[in-house]
């Protein structure tokens, strides 16, 4: 296990740690109906998003399971997102990616450029052996960041939660760090590289 050095750059991103700083950035985003539409909280008051900055702010890297690594999505020097690292399991070696962009910043690529860096953060710095992510069925948006990213489909609950008042469908999508390697060595070589 080794913390990479931030920020973590992409082609087009930089990822970091939140600071207590970007308070009005990620209020920007957390405060909105649409953006809270398929995340399990609802749109938060500005005292709301202060203490689950706090908590995004506090971990730089999992150190153990349970554990959630939030950082921001940086576009030019500005923060359009959060891609987020949860630690589920040291023994099994799994963890579970998000992610959330400012609507502003949909339509480009981004959430996808990001979640891929952190998912090479996961087997690269973090040791796991299986990367899942999952979204409401209804998430179309997000369960294409997924495909996008080459993770494979591996589950689609029917009902298997009462989500916001009505039975919700979850879709689990997941890539193994092998099957994550291929893919970058594949990419590399479409790439010219
Ligand atoms: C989920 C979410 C992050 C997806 O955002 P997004 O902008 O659709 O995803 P990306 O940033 O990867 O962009 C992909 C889109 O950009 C387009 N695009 C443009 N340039 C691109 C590029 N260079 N590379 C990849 N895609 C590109 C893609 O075609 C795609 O559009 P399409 O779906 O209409 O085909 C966003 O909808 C969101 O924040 N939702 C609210 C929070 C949420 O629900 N999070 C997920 C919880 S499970």
């Amino acid at each position: 296990m080794s913390k990479p050095d931030y920020p973590v750059r992409t082609r087009r991103l930089a990822l970091r740690p939140f600071t207590l700083a970007d308070l009005a950035a990620v209020h920007s985003w957390q405060s909105r109906a649409d953006v809270n539409r398929y995340l399990y909280g609802e749109a938060r008051t500005p005292e709301e998003t202060a203490g689950s900055l706090v908590n995004k702010a506090a971990v730089t890297w999992p150190e153990k399971e349970g554990q959630y690594l939030c950082l921001a999505i940086e576009k030019d020097g500005e923060v359009i997102g959060e891609s987020v690292l949860k630690y589920l399991s040291q023994y099994h070696r799994q963890g579970e990616v998000g992610y959330v962009l400012h609507p502003d910043h949909h339509g480009h690529g981004y959430a996808t450029e990001a979640t891929a860096a952190m998912i090479d953060l996961a087997f690269d710095h973090l040791g796991l052996h299986r990367v899942i992510a999952s979204c409401d069925a209804l998430n179309e948006a997000s369960w294409r960041v997924m495909e996008r990213l080459g993770m494979r489909k591996e589950a689609h609950f029917r009902h298997n939660e009462i989500f916001k008042g009505a039975w919700g469908d979850e879709l689990i999508y997941a890539v193994l760090e092998d099957e994550w390697r291929r893919m970058a060595v594949n990419r590399a070589a479409a790439n010219g590289g």
